[in-house]
Parts: structure tokens; sequence; C-alpha cells
């Protein structure tokens, strides 16, 4: 039986690096992209059929598109929008460019990706749009405005697409992982430290326990490895119903039980107690 192909974003570290090389190994066939040069070779050297994706270049997005349509004469089975980064600040110190800059990678770029690839699943009659949101997809916390706005939105575009879709025979489903192992803090220190002016924000003081959260090697209470997204991540692909929702990490589920059940004031105070 001829392989499935899967393209994946953001596959240089972290969830994306490991399930690429997963995947592979359960035999699909990877497209591992990556927005840098250096790690597409990297990639490479490693085995993996990794092209360049820059999720903020449409002329990027448009040729990585073109080529693994080429490669797998436009029959690709799935898609996993996973590459993102957490844009850390409180609402009132972001500025217009970095909050575009978040929705340019997270949501603009993602988006523009899956259009160009949902005429080939309508064209095979089936596919798959994973989307690695997050449990900050669905609940607030305090100086993650950015990427939680960002992350409501993919949930938000991923609801109307599964129900645009479904009758197509193409599936989406969100995944949304609580703490995983990646370099996810240390990509959202280094935004943090560019596009945030501390000294003149009136959350001085409170950007100082932030800096020591961000810079620390420590995993967060609940943390797992990326191996809890790849497990959902194969029943999304695999399964003939795929679920709408991959709740992943006991955060994520706890939360996700807690905004049925409770106030918005009782949420909110929980949330200012853990962020
Ligand atoms: N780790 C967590 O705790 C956690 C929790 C919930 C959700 N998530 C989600 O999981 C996904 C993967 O993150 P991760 O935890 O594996 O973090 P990560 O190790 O920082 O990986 C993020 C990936 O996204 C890529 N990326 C960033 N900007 C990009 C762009 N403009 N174009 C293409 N790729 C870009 C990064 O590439 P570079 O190396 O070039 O920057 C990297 O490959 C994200 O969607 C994140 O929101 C993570």
């Amino acid at each position: 039986m001829e392989s499935r192909s899967i393209l994946i974003t953001g596959s240089s570290t972290g969830i994306g690096y490991f399930c690429a090389k997963e995947l592979q190994k359960m035999g699909y066939r990877v497209f591992a992209t990556a927005r840098k040069s250096k790690d597409v070779k990297r990639l490479q050297d490693e085995g993996l059929e990794s092209l360049k994706l820059d999720l903020d270049d449409s002329k990027s997005i448009k040729d990585a598109v073109d080529e693994v349509l080429k490669r797998c004469d436009g029959k690709l089975y799935a898609l996993f929008n996973n590459g993102a980064y957490g844009q850390p600040g409180a609402v009132e110190d972001l500025s217009r460019a970095t909050l575009l800059a978040q929705f340019e990678t997270n949501i603009f770029g993602t988006q523009e990706l899956t259009n160009l690839l949902i005429p080939t699943f309508r064209a095979c009659k089936e596919g798959r749009i994973i989307q690695n949101s997050s449990v900050l997809g669905f609940v607030s916390m305090r100086h993650r405005g950015a990427y939680n706005a960002s992350k409501y939105a993919l949930e938000g575009l991923s609801d109307t697409m599964r129900l645009e879709l479904i009758d197509k025979n193409i599936f989406v489903s969100l995944i949304e992982p609580g703490p995983i192992r990646s370099d996810f803090r240390k990509n959202a220190l280094e935004k943090f430290l560019q596009n945030i002016d501390r000294e003149n924000s009136p959350n001085k003081k409170e950007y100082e326990d932030k800096l020591e959260s961000l810079k620390s090697e420590k995993d967060v209470p609940f943390t797992l490895g990326p191996e809890a997204v790849l497990k959902v991540l194969v029943h999304a692909l695999e399964a003939k119903r795929p679920k709408a929702r991959y709740r992943v990490t006991f955060p994520t589920k706890l939360f996700w039980f807690l905004k049925r059940v409770l106030s918005t004031r009782i949420i909110d105070f929980i949330a200012r107690k853990v962020s």
C-alpha cells in the first residue's frame, strides 16, 4: 500500500520534530517543514524529507506546497499545523506590530497554508487537518493575551472548517496540549525580550518574576513529553471518526471540566492564582 503523506509545519524542534520522526518510523511519508535553511539541512541529514516553509512568508508557503504536491503526485493525506510561537506580555504592552506578528505566524500563515491544501483534500476525497492549539485556546492567562487570542482564533477557524468540510470526508481536529517539553519557553523568552518594553511598563515588577520562570529550565508541574501529543495525533490521523478535540495533559483536562461547571468569576480567580 502506498504510504500516507503528511505535511508538518515547525518541525525544527519540540513537538513537530518528534512527531515527524516518529510518523516516518511508522511508515508515513512525512514532509517535515522548517522555516530556517539550516534546520532544513539538519533534518535532511537526519533522514527526514525536509523543505523550507516560513509561515510569515506567502511565497515560502506557496513554494513549499507546490513542491510537496509535485513530489506526492497531488495526493497529500494530512496537514499538521504545528508551527507557532508564544508572545508573552500584558495586553496593554503589546504594540500593533507585535500583535500582528503573533497572528501572522499562528493564524494568517497557518490558514493560508491550509487553504492552499484544501483543494487537494477535496480532489482526493479525503483529508485530515490537525491543528496544534493549546489549553490557552480556551482558557485565558495573564500576560498571554497575544498567544491566547491567536489560539482562540485557531479554535474558531477550526470549528467552522469542521462544519464546512465534514461532508467532503475532510476531518478537522484540534489538539489542545498543556505543558509539553520543547523549546517553546526558550522561544517565548526571546520574543518577550525582543518585543516588550519592560523598563517603561506598569507591569515592570511582575515581569521580573515572568523572566525568572521563562528562563527556568525546570519543567512546570504536569509537563509531559511530546509523545503525549503524538499519541492523539495518530488517532486524529487514523481513526475512522477522529475527534474534534484532543485534550492533552492534566491541566487541559481540568480546565476543560472547570470551564463547564464554574462561573467566569471563579475561573478568573483560579486563572489569576496560576498565572
Ligand atoms: N510546549 C508546550 O507547552 C505547548 C503547549 C500547548 C501548545 N503548544 C503548541 O505546540 C506547537 C509546537 O510548539 P512546541 O511546543 O514544539 O515549541 P517549539 O519547540 O518552540 O516549536 C515551535 C515550532 O514552530 C516553528 N515556527 C515558529 N515560527 C514559525 C514560522 N514563522 N514559520 C514556520 N514555523 C515557525 C519553530 O521554528 P523555529 O525553530 O525556526 O523558531 C518551531 O519549529 C505550537 O503550535 C504551540 O503553540 C505547545
